[in-house]
C-alpha cells in the first residue's frame, strides 16, 4: 500500500480533488488530504475525511495524534505528494520554500517525488513570477502535469484548467509505480572529481561539480533503494537520505567504494576520477624557483573496473562517459575495457550540458541492442531516465 498525501489549493478545481482522492484509492493507495485555508473555502475537511477515512489536515498547527508533529510524519510517511489542484500562490511558495500553512511545510519537510496539476486564470499562468517557479520546480524533479486549454471558471480563455482527473491519477499512479522499482536494492554511487595533491596547498583536479552523482542518488532514493554515495569535493551535497563517504584522492575513493561494493545491486561510476596522481607530493609548500618545475605522474587505479571485480554476481555496473556522442567508438570501447552493463556517455563540448550545467543529455549504450538517447534534461530528469532503463537489468 502507497501513501499518497493529496494537497489541494484554493482554486474552484478544488471539488474535483475529491474525485481524485477516490481514483488514487482505487489504485490502491492511502490517500491523506491537506487543504490549504483557502481551499477549505471551496470543499470542506468532512468531505475528505469521510472519502479517505483519513484524518484531513488544514492548518499549520493541526495534530491528529497528540504530540506528534504531523508536518514531519505526513511528509516522512509519504511515497508521493501530489497538488492538485495547484494555485499559483502554492506554486510560487513551493519554489521559493515558504512554509507558512500546513501544506507549504509538508512540501518543504518532504524529500520524496512529488507531483503538481496546477488550475488558474490563463494569466496568472503565463506569469513571468509562475513560470520562473514551474521552471525551478522541475529542475527539481517536480513532475507537471500541465493545465488545459479552454474555458476558465473566471470566463476566460486560454491554458490554465486543470487536466482531467484520470490523467492526473494515471500520472501520479505511474510515479509510484516508479517508486518501487529500487526498492530494497543497495545503489552504490562515486560522484565528483578528485583531488591529487601536489604539496599542502595545491592540488590537480578537474571541473566536475557533482551535480549528477547527486541527482541519480536523489533519483535512486525516491525509486526505493538504499543508497551510499563516495564523493570527491563538491559545492553540491549528496541528497539528505543517502549515506556519505567524503573522499578526496582517487586511492581514497577506490578503498571507500570497496567496502560498499560487494553488497551494491547497482554501482554508478559518475566521478570524474583522476587519471593520474603525482608521484611524490611535497610535504610543505612548493616555493618558486627561477628553474623549471618537473611533476611526474603516475597512473591512479581504475575505480569502476575494479569494483567490478568484488561486485557479487547480477550486480549492474554503469559507466559515464564524457564523449562527443556523435562518435560512440570510443564509450563503446570503456564498456569492454572496464566490464561495465552500461556506459552512459555526454558530449561535454557541448555548451549548456554536462559538467557545472543543470542539464545533461545522455546516450546509454548497452551490451546489446541500439543505443538510447535522453534528448536534452534536467540532470533529475536524466537521472530518472537512466535509472528506469538500467533498474530492468537487474536480476528479479
Ligand atoms: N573511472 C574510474 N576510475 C578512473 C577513471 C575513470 O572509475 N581512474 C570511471 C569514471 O567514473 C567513469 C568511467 O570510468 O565512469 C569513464 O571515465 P573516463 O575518465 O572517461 O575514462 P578513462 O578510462 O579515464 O578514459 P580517458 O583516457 O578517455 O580519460
Amino acid at each position: 500500500m502507497s501513501n499518497v498525501v493529496l494537497g489541494v489549493t484554493g482554486s474552484i478545481a478544488a471539488y474535483r480533488a475529491a474525485d481524485l482522492a477516490r481514483e488514487l484509492m482505487r489504485g490502491g493507495c492511502t490517500v491523506r488530504v491537506c487543504l490549504t485555508p483557502s481551499a477549505e473555502k471551496f470543499v470542506t475537511r468532512v468531505l475528505f475525511e469521510s472519502l479517505t477515512g483519513q484524518p484531513c489536515l488544514v492548518w499549520a498547527f493541526d495534530e491528529p495524534e497528540a504530540g506528534r508533529m504531523a508536518h514531519i510524519d505526513w511528509a516522512r510517511q509519504a511515497d508521493l505528494l501530489v497538488i492538485a489542484p495547484a494555485t499559483a500562490n502554492i506554486l510560487n511558495k513551493l519554489a521559493a520554500g515558504v512554509a507558512d500553512d500546513m501544506l507549504s511545510t509538508i512540501a518543504l519537510a518532504y524529500t520524496g517525488p512529488m507531483l503538481v496539476a496546477p488550475a488558474m486564470n490563463p494569466a496568472m499562468l503565463a506569469n513571468d513570477t509562475t513560470q520562473e517557479s514551474l521552471r525551478r520546480l522541475v529542475a527539481r524533479g517536480v513532475e507537471i502535469v500541465q493545465p488545459a486549454e479552454g474555458e476558465v471558471a473566471c470566463g476566460e480563455h486560454g491554458q490554465g484548467k486543470l487536466a482531467s482527473v484520470s490523467e492526473i491519477a494515471s500520472a501520479a499512479l505511474a510515479l509510484i509505480g516508479w517508486t518501487r522499482s529500487l526498492r530494497g536494492r543497495r545503489v552504490l554511487i562515486t560522484s565528483g572529481p578528485t583531488r591529487e595533491p601536489i604539496d599542502s596547498v595545491r592540488f590537480l583536479s578537474n571541473r566536475s561539480s557533482g551535480k549528477m552523482g547527486a541527482a541519480l542518488a536523489k533519483a535512486a532514493l525516491w525509486m526505493g533503494a538504499e543508497v551510499t554515495v563516495v564523493t570527491g569535493p563538491t559545492s553540491v551535497p549528496p541528497p539528505l537520505g543517502a549515506s556519505v563517504v567524503k573522499v578526496e584522492t582517487a586511492q581514497e575513493m577506490l578503498a571507500a567504494a570497496s567496502e560498499e561494493a560487494p553488497a551494491a545491486d547497482l554501482i554508478l561510476a559518475v566521478a570524474a576520477v583522476a587519471d593520474y596522481r603525482v608521484a611524490e607530493p611535497s610535504r610543505g609548500k612548493i616555493r618558486r624557483t627561477a628553474e623549471d618545475l618537473l611533476l611526474r605522474l603516475v597512473p591512479n587505479p581504475d575505480v569502476v573496473a575494479e569494483l567490478g571485480r568484488i561486485a557479487k554476481p547480477g550486480a549492474v555496473l554503469v559507466g559515464f562517459a564524457a564523449e562527443p556522442t556523435d562518435d560512440l567508438a570510443v564509450a563503446r570501447e570503456k564498456l569492454e575495457r572496464k566490464g561495465l552493463h552500461f556506459i552512459a556517455a555526454n558530449d561535454v563540448s557541448r555548451p549548456g550540458i554536462g559538467f557545472e550545467s543543470d542539464e545533461n543529455e545522455l546516450v546509454l549504450i548497452g551490451r546489446q541492442g541500439p543505443p538510447e538517447r535522453s534528448g536534452t534534461l534536467s540532470k533529475i530528469a536524466c537521472a530518472r531516465w537512466l535509472l528506469e532503463r538500467v533498474a530492468r537489468a537487474l536480476p528479479g
